[in-house]
Formats: C-alpha cells, structure tokens, sequence
C-alpha cells in the first residue's frame, strides 16, 4: 500500500466541543449528499464556480515564485465536488479533510472509479493538523464561516506549516458587503466582511499574493472571493 491509502481516518468528535459546532455538524448531518447539497439548491452555479476556480489558480501559476503541481488538500470537501471538478484536474494527490463522515463516505465511493489518489481525514477543520511541508495548494472553499474567529487565525497558522516552501493556502469565500460579519442560525455559520478576512489572515502572519472576485454569479447571492495566501 502507498503513502495515499483510501482509508478514511477516524477521529473521535471533542465531547466538549461548543454549539457553534455542534450545531453546524447537526445541520450538515440532514443534507443530502449531493451537489444541490453542498451548494444549498445552487447547483446550478457549481460548473461556473469551478472554471472561476480554474481560472484562479491559472493565474497563481504565473506569479514568479509559483508553488509546484504535486499535491493538494481540499478542505471542508464534503462531497468532493471541489476535488473531483478541479483539483484532481492539477495535481495527481488531493487529500480531502470533512468533518462529516457521510458525505466523506460519498467522496470516496465517488472518487472510488477514477483515477483519485489521496486520504481522507473525517474531522473538523478546526481541529485538523496537516502533515508538515507536503502541500503545494491548500484549497479551502465555502466552509472558513464554520469557525471561529480564533480558530480560524490557528487553522491558518497550521497550515502555514502544512505548505511547500512555495506553496499556498487558497480560500474561497462569502464576504459580506455591509461590512458586518453576519450570523445564519440555521447551518451555524458566520460570513465576514473582506476586511476581518485580511485582519485574520494577517493576524496569522500571512500575506495575500493574489485576489479575485468570482464573476458570473447570480447577483442576489454574496460576493465571493479567491484569496492566495503564503507565509509573510
Ligand atoms: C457549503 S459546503 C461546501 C463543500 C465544498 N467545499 C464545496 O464547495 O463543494 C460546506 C462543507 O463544510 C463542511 N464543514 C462544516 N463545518 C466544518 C468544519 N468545522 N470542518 C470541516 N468541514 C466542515 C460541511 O460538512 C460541508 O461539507
């Protein structure tokens, strides 16, 4: 067996572990493990997400000290939308991190069939700690809203120490426009304002090296943005 065994690795969810949490995991517990799922009834916007993503990362790979095309991780993957439509497009090992094992279990029997080499890690991002100095891209998509504010600076920090030498950490996300974060009780999540974004980056000692905005999207959602980010 390989380095990239299909194993799903277990780990046991925190008894003590906050509402904030609990709550988001109960919410994600009863969507169904499809792309409409992960996309709250949008999949509709799911091929022009990922070409915006594409063309993103297309972007990255001109910058002079651009990271290598070996390994990704996809985090908060849920059903390994992200990894299937266009990380395992660039890189031959995408490792997927999900803290709800359902729909970690679809990634895999999705991925089962193709040519997918990687592991999966079932637990919370706010608690997952990469192997050291393996990743040339962290892609990390609709999933930063489920943490907190202090677990967000650690997670970063964390990955950090996760990346190549040149690697980068890419988020993608909702940002608020009233410049407020705003709460949704339903899937327990926040969305923030670009400016908390960058604070929290900085924060983290981290540094944006590029940003866009995902165009084509319909005008009632948020604005969302790609953010590279690396070691300052
Ligand atoms: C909106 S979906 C996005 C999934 C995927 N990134 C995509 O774009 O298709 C949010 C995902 O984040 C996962 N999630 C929620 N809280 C999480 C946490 N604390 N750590 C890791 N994943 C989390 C959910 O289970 C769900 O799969």
């Amino acid at each position: 067996m390989d380095n990239y065994t299909e194993s799903v690795h277990d780990v046991k969810v925190d008894s003590k572990e906050s509402a904030f949490y609990v709550d988001a995991a109960k919410y994600w517990e009863q969507v169904p493990p499809t792309v409409d799922g992960m996309l709250g009834g949008l999949s509709s916007i799911s091929d022009i997400d990922l070409k915006g993503s594409q063309r993103f990362l297309n972007s990255i790979y001109q910058l002079v000290e651009c990271p290598g095309k070996e390994r990704a991780l996809d985090g908060g993957a849920g059903i390994g939308r992200v990894t299937q439509g266009f990380l395992m497009k660039n890189f031959p090992v995408v490792d997927l991190v999900e803290q709800d094992r359902q729909f970690l279990e679809e990634a895999k029997k999705a991925l089962e069939p193709t040519k997918h080499k990687g592991q999966f890690f079932n637990i919370g991002l706010q608690k997952f700690i990469p192997e050291v100095g393996v990743y040339d891209i962290m892609w990390v998509q609709w999933v930063l809203g489920h943490l907190t504010d202090d677990d967000l600076i650690s997670f970063f920090i964390r990955c950090k120490s996760g990346l190549k030498p040149k690697g980068l950490l890419v988020l993608k996300e909702n940002l608020t426009s009233s410049g407020e974060v705003e709460m949704d009780n339903t899937d327990s999540s926040v969305t923030r304002p670009r400016a908390l974004i960058i604070e929290l980056i900085k924060k983290a000692g981290l540094r944006v090296v590029k940003e866009q905005k995902q165009q084509r999207f319909p005008n009632d959602l948020y604005e969302v943005r790609m953010f590279a980010i690396q070691p300052v």
